[in-house]
């Protein structure tokens, strides 16, 4: 039997698999994972002037061979997916050294790729020694739990963030420097401090308010203190105390957003109500007879939900068109109802309709 899972809004030290198990199937909304990279680095790097590049060389980054990287990979993903609701998806993020390994596995435990996005750094770190290209860009592969998904996307919303062009797989964003940059004594607290603009992005455009977003390897916290300012809850994981208590205090100081403020308004979209709807309960009866604007022109109404005219048939649309001799014209506004000596345009109906039956 699986224990009843741990609280909500929490950070939690602990190995991410064992703290995996204890949260019941099908709960979570949203994970988002940044595990080990897995950087194979043997050599100390210096940068021309001698000074020592800050790279990641933790002992949470070390595994003895791919092949224990993939076993440790497909344990952690599998519990992912246990956790993960059927309307939920996974974002991972990672570099040419783990991301293809980690994809792999993915498709093999069964979630459904939708996209992988390339996050862009205008400010990279250098190639140093010269010897490859400047290493520009890591990779997010998000996914569904199954190709069959019903997964949240605001398309709208994202949308409206790039300026009202499609949001692209390509996402331009600075790695987090100055005042987001979190230091202890100068050095950077967290070697691998992801900016808080890409979490932003991934929270908005796949999770409603409210939802629980998940981060087995949580560092400095930064899916949790997104998700929190967004209104979402969390559960969020970290092996090393020192991180845990970094990103504790972070999410600390984090006040969340006004619910009213985190509406999704340009994709509030009405309910599709049919013609037929309005024929078959009444609000226009069949045999009435519908009306140009100017009276000109009138139709009857069928009980097969057509409209006849001088001889002539169609829906409220292709009859408007026909009749109006225009291009296109919209059957809604152009057929009106008399009702109380007055004329009303179907579609004006239609709103009494939606609000006496909810829709
Ligand atoms: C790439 S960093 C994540 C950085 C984070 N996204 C941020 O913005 O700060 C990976 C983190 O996972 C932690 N970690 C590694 N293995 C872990 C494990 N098995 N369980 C829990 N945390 C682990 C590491 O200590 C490290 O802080």
């Amino acid at each position: 039997m699986k224990p009843d899972g741990l609280p909500v809004n929490g950070i939690y030290h602990g190995d991410c698999l064992d703290l995996l198990r204890q949260l019941p199937d099908e709960s979570a909304d949203l994970i988002f994972a940044d595990p080990p990279y897995n950087l194979q680095l043997n050599k100390v790097l210096f940068r021309p002037d001698r000074s020592l590049v800050g790279a990641v060389d933790e002992g949470w980054d070390k595994f003895e061979s791919f092949r224990s990287y993939d076993d440790f990979t497909r344990a952690w993903l599998a519990e992912c997916r246990r956790v993960l609701k059927a309307t939920g998806c996974i974002w991972v993020i990672g570099t040419y050294h783990n991301i293809f390994r980690v994809g792999s596995v993915m498709q093999d435990t069964g979630f459904w790729i939708l996209n992988d996005v390339i996050w862009i750094k205008p400010n990279p770190t250098p190639n140093f020694m010269g010897t490859r290209f400047t290493n520009a860009h890591e990779t997010l592969i998000w996914a569904s739990k199954s190709r069959d998904s019903k997964y949240t996307f605001h398309y709208q919303a994202l949308k409206g963030y790039n300026d009202d062009l499609q949001m692209r797989s390509d996402w331009l964003i600075p790695v987090c420097k100055g005042p987001e940059r979190i230091r202890e004594e100068g050095k950077k607290a967290h070697p691998t401090q992801k900016p808080e603009e890409l979490l932003y992005r991934i929270i908005l455009g796949t999770t409603n308010p409210g939802d629980l977003v998940i981060d087995p390897f949580t560092g400095s916290g930064t899916a949790a203190a997104m998700a929190k300012r967004l209104g979402r809850n969390f559960i969020a994981f970290e092996r090393e105390l020192e991180y845990v208590d970094l990103a504790r205090e972070r999410i600390e100081g984090i006040t969340p957003m006004n619910s009213p403020l985190l509406e999704y308004r340009t994709e509030r979209r009405l309910p599709r109500v049919p013609f037929g709807n309005l024929v078959a309960s009444g609000y226009i009866r069949v045999g009435e007879r519908l009306w140009s604007a100017d009276r000109s022109v009138s139709a009857v109404v069928q009980a097969d939900t057509s409209l006849v005219c001088d001889g002539m048939t169609g829906s409220i649309h292709s009859l408007s068109t026909i009749v109006s001799g225009r291009e296109r014209t919209n059957g809604w506004s152009y057929w009106h109802a008399e009702r109380e000596g007055e004329l009303l345009s179907i579609d004006e109906l239609r709103k009494e309709y939606r609000k006496s039956h909810q829709c």
